[in-house]
């Protein structure tokens, strides 16, 4: 394969920042050449295949976007992104890794769900892709089962405390899951949100004629998911599991895992770009010409938008400042309006729940940058290294350095971003989730495992480039 030369850029890490070069051989990064270097120039610019010009550029280790749904059954449809469309867009938006999740649905065997994703998934991603698996039915079958998925390059496992009578688990499941987790060293990923309190509350709701979109985050009260966070630490304090909390939306919540880790336990959440910049007053409760009070529907996703008038957005952001909350995800879960979010016309509580927002998490981040949110350190933190360390890909991902794979993003710092369905956007969406925002930075190159597969604003892969990522046991763990 051929050697490259990444030159003339800033390469950013978590920890700090400077001019130098990243020479490619393969899929390796085999040197970054700092000022001073001997091998710092020409001689090896002469001597490579390529030379990337990333003058004026950052050079950062390529985003690992760790929660997203592929093709999902959910809601009575199927999120519209297939692994090609989805990862070709992840790759537009400069991720060059994700987590996906497969499934084991109700009555299903743990080894059919995985295997149902395996089949899904390979030789269609652009990008490198793992699993966690989602455990939608915690029995003797499936704690035996979920002992052996760290030999599968599965190091992770996703309960909820949701959705009754799709993947709920109650507390006796999750409690004996947990203890699967503590022996395993597995990571147990919670979905928050107390899902028969709800039921009842949107019930309620539906009764009294509220069925618009905009009653889907007055149902999800932000005391559903404090209790449910609450209730998780407890149990993952009581068993000794590691806990990861995914798509953290209120500021309680948050207050919740700060108290856990102020206790020093191991207790990790992540949040995702709706949370920090959208809101239940201006998108869940949006009107439109085209679909009225129903436009809404286009944010439907749990946990749900939260009031800006409480003031979660800007604690989302300040807890990726004090680490209270470690990553951002997108929690991708894409559906069409037409024929897919319309299921739920007349009851919110029939829209499918999801926003897409894979091509778009690295942009939308580094807007924090130039807004003062998050250095430009922390940016590569929170998109790329904590989510290796945090799943287990650290050293091959997640950091620019000799050894690791070559998935290199270009950032231009300079350039500018307009997102939109007739901008940027390559998800399979009817819509953008976020039409109209204009970001001041704009991804230049995008390099997987060595091989350039976007430049110029277009996808140069090809299908199946992207391979399975057999993760070991989490590196941030105390
Ligand atoms: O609304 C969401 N989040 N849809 C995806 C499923 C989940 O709970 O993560
Ligand atoms: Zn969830
Ligand atoms: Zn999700
Ligand atoms: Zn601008």
């Amino acid at each position: 394969m051929a050697t490259t030369l990444i030159s003339g850029g800033t390469v950013v890490s978590a920890t700090g920042r400077s001019a130098a070069d990243v020479l490619v051989d393969g899929e390796k990064i085999v040197a970054v050449l700092q000022p001073g270097s001997e091998l710092l120039g020409t001689d090896v610019a002469a001597s490579v295949d390529r030379v990337v010009d990333a003058t004026g550029k950052y050079v950062i280790p390529g985003g690992i976007d760790a929660h997203t749904h592929m093709q999902l059954p959910f809601g009575g449809t199927e999120a519209s992104d297939t692994f090609e469309s989805g990862t070709i867009a992840a790759a537009h938006g400069g991720t060059t890794s994700i987590i996906d999740f497969a499934v084991q649905t109700y009555g299903q065997r743990i080894e059919d769900g995985l295997a149902a994703w395996h089949e899904k998934a390979g030789g269609n991603c652009a990008i490198d892709y793992g699993f966690h698996q989602i455990v939608g039915d915690v029995n003797e079958a499936s704690i035996e089962a979920m002992k052996k998925l760290p030999d599968e390059g599965v190091s992770s496992f996703k309960l909820f405390m949701a959705y009754p009578g799709v993947f709920y688990s109650d507390d006796a499941q999750i409690l004996k899951a947990m203890q699967v987790s503590r022996d395993t060293g597995m990571l147990t990923m919670m979905h928050a949100e107390n899902g028969p309190a709800i039921d009842v509350l949107a019930q309620q709701l539906v009764d009294q004629g509220k069925t618009d979109p905009y009653y889907h985050g007055i149902a999800r009260a932000w005391e559903m998911e404090e209790e449910a966070t609450h209730r998780a630490i407890m149990l993952a304090k009581l068993t000794g599991a590691p806990l990861y909390v995914v798509h953290v939306s209120a500021k309680q919540a948050v207050e919740q895992l700060a108290w856990a880790r102020d206790k020093g336990q191991n207790v990790y959440g992540e949040t995702c770009p709706q949370y920090l910049y959208l809101s239940l007053e201006d998108q869940l409760g949006a009107r439109s010409d085209e679909w009225g009070a129903f436009e809404g529907a286009k944010w439907v996703c749990s946990t749900p938008l939260r009031s800006r008038a409480e003031g979660h957005q800007d604690s989302m952001w300040q807890a990726l400042r004090t680490n209270d909350l470690q990553m951002v995800s997108t929690d991708h879960c894409p559906f069409c309006m037409k024929d897919q979010k319309e299921l739920g016309l007349g009851d919110f509580r029939k829209i499918p729940n999801g926003i897409g927002s894979i091509e778009h998490r690295m942009d939308l981040m580094y807007q924090g940058v130039v807004t003062g949110e998050i250095t430009l350190e922390r940016w590569v933190e929170l998109t790329s290294t904590t989510p290796a360390r945090m799943f287990g890909l650290y050293g091959t991902k997640g950091v620019i350095q000799p050894g690791a794979d070559a998935d290199i993003v270009v950032y231009d710092p300079n350039g500018h971003t307009s997102i939109g369905l007739d901008k940027v956007h390559h998800m399979n969406m009817d819509y953008s989730a976020w039409e109209g925002y204009e970001i001041d930075g704009k991804v230049d190159t995008v390099m997987s495992r060595g091989r350039v597969v976007v430049e110029d604003d277009a996808y140069v892969g090809a299908k199946g480039d992207g391979r399975y990522l057999k993760r070991g046991l989490s590196q941030y763990l105390i």
